[in-house]
Parts: structure tokens; sequence; C-alpha cells
């Protein structure tokens, strides 16, 4: 039997910041607003010649390094990205010759906020099916692009990042159990419906947001995801060492450890110091952990996330 486990971690911050009080000179807004509805202090924005794939390239150097292994030794990229630096090629492509890795597949994972908890357990299944042995995965993201700095009710929510993880083949799990979801129905509450080609502007391409029904969608269903994963494993909540939630809201994350029973303790948070970060939020929180020495060999860990599409879903591993 085949099981996938995480080697190594890494993460990349745009040494810009904006903080709380920054967006106050360019929006009707305020610190305290920005804090106690969201638990946001400050974000990271990408400079201007920075792309996704750029972003990637500093996180994914990070996590093979904490791998030990050569880049030549992946034969598998995946990247969770809603913007991607083209239409095509894909940003998984480009980062792959950035990286100089050579003669592996390739390709992103669409599903936003989600973008990274689908792109783990696509790379374990590839694993567990014996068609790679080290997979690189990636949430990588500039929202400073498609985010309309007028609207104070987007706007001061959102910021640029990139984590990556190596995943490797071995003989004990790692990955437990990946759980995915999505319903259509409810892509209009979260999106960016429209272009900007040679200048042209297509119906709206920046973020819009029903902030209200996507928290109460978010709450909703990450409880529902996390009660799934562990009735799959035989697991109760009281069994989780760390939960990382995808870094939206500090309002959200607490309902979520709130309604699991889960201590705040046991969970990582981020999202004062980088905002949301969509795909990038979870393995930037992941790294963060890791680094700092919070996660130990052994322990049990929860990844959620919930997104745009609507996506949702959340992958339980052992570390
Ligand atoms: O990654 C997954 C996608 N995103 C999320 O998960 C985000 C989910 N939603 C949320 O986090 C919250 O709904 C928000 C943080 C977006 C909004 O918080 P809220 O408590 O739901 O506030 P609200 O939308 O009900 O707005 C309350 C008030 C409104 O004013 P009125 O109508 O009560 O006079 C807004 O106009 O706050 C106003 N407002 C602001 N005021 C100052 C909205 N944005 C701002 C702002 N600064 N930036």
């Amino acid at each position: 039997m085949k099981y996938s486990r995480i080697v190594g971690t890494g993460g990349y911050l745009p040494e810009k910041i904006l903080t709380n009080q920054d967006l106050e000179r360019l929006v009707d807004t305020s610190d305290e607003w920005i804090r106690s509805r969201t638990g946001i202090t400050q974000r990271h924005i990408a400079a201007d010649h920075e792309m996704a794939s750029d972003l990637a390239l500093h996180a994914s150097r990070k996590a093979i390094e904490a791998a030990g292994i050569k880049v030549d030794e992946i034969d598998l990229i995946i990247v969770a990205t809603t913007t991607p630096d083209m239409v095509f090629p894909s940003t998984a492509c480009i980062l792959q010759d950035k990286l100089g890795a050579r003669n592996c597949p390739a390709f992103d994972v669409q599903a936003v906020c989600s973008g990274f908890v689908y792109a783990l357990a696509t790379a374990d299944m590839f694993i567990r099916a014996g068609k790679c042995r080290n997979a690189l995965v990636v949430g990588t993201e500039v929202y400073s692009r498609i985010l309309d700095w007028k609207d104070r009710s987007t706007c001061v929510l959102f910021g640029d990042g990139a984590g990556a993880v190596v995943l490797s083949q071995g003989d004990q799990p790692g990955i437990l159990s990946s759980h995915l979801h999505a319903d259509g129905s409810y892509s209009k509450i979260l999106s960016v419906p429209g272009s900007i080609c040679d200048g042209k502007v297509q119906g709206t391409p920046f973020l819009i947001m029903e902030g209200n029904a996507v928290f109460k969608f978010a709450v909703r269903v990450l409880e529902e995801v996390v009660y799934e994963a562990l009735a799959e494993n035989n697991l109760q909540s009281s069994d989780i060492d760390w939960l990382i939630p995808h870094q939206a809201n500090i309002r959200i994350i607490q309902s979520t450890a709130k309604k699991l029973g889960i201590s705040m303790e046991k969970v990582v948070v981020t999202v004062d110091k980088h905002g949301n970060t969509s795909a990038a939020s979870i393995p930037l929180a992941l790294d963060t952990a890791v680094r700092d020495g919070r996660i130990k060999s052994g322990q049990t860990v929860l990844l959620e996330g919930v997104g745009g599409g609507f996506t949702w879903g959340a992958v339980l591993l052992r570390w």
C-alpha cells in the first residue's frame, strides 16, 4: 500500500505591507472596523513585477529545501491559483520552467480559496496510485490585482502570498483522507465576473461578494466537512492536535472551532498578518506552524477551506 506524506513546507510573502491605517487613507474605513469584523491588521501586496509564479517560486524553493530533495526529483507540479500569470500556459508550467524542473506533468487547479485542499487531495491520489513519488503542491495568489480598490467591503479583506509543500510517497500515512465538495448554484455570492484583455474591460473584472451570505455558507459547510473527515477516520474533534483553517475571517475561524469544541489554542491563525490569501492561506499557515515548531511528528492535523464556486473541502493528516 502506498501513502503520501508532507515532507517539506515553504512560504513567501511579498515585501510590501499594507496596514489598516494605510487603507484608512484609501477608502472610508477604520482600523477598528477591519480588526473587529475580520481580525486582519495587515496584508502583503506583490510588487508590480511580481506574478503568481514568482511568489510560488520562492515558496517552492523553501519547501524543496526543507524536504531535502533535488528539483529534478519532483515528478508532479500542481499549482492552485485564481490569479494565474496569464490565460495559458498554466502557472504550474511557468513555475516548472523557473524552477528548472523537467519531465514532469504540471497543471493548475482552480477552486478559489479551496484550491490548495483540492490540489493536495489530487496529488495524494497521484501518489497513492503509484503515478509519482514527489509532488510539489503550491497555493499562490496576487489578489491585489483583482480587487476594486474603491470598494471598502472587499479591498480590506485580501492579501498576496504563496505557500508550498512537497508531498512524497511513504510507507505510513501521511494523508489519512481528503473530502472535496462543490455547489455551483452558489456561484453568484462570490465571483470575479469579467476580464480585462488589451485594456478592454469585459463584465466586472473585480471581486464581488455578498459578505453575509458567504459568511453563513462558510460556517455551515466547514463544520459539515470537518465532521465528515473525522467520521471517516473514526476520530473525535478532541483527537485533532492542530486545525489549519482557510484564513478568511477570524470570526469564521472562531465560530468553526467553537462548533467543533476545539480550543483556539489548537487553531493556527495567520489572518491577522496575512489577510485572506485565498489558495495560499492554508499552506502559508501550515508552513508558519511547522517552522515555529508547533506541529510535531505524530500529531493529527486537519486542513479545511471554503471558497468561490462554491467549493469546500478538508484534508486530515498525521504529521
Ligand atoms: O475566502 C472566502 C471568501 N470570503 C469570506 O469568507 C468572507 C466572508 N464574509 C465576511 O468575512 C464578512 O461578511 C465581512 C467581513 C465581509 C463583512 O462583515 P459583516 O459583519 O458581515 O458586515 P456587513 O457586510 O454586514 O456590513 C456591516 C456594515 C455596513 O454598513 P451599514 O449598511 O450597516 O451601514 C457596511 O457598509 O459595515 C459597512 N462596511 C464597512 N465599514 C467600514 C463594509 N465594509 C466596511 C469597511 N469599513 N471596510
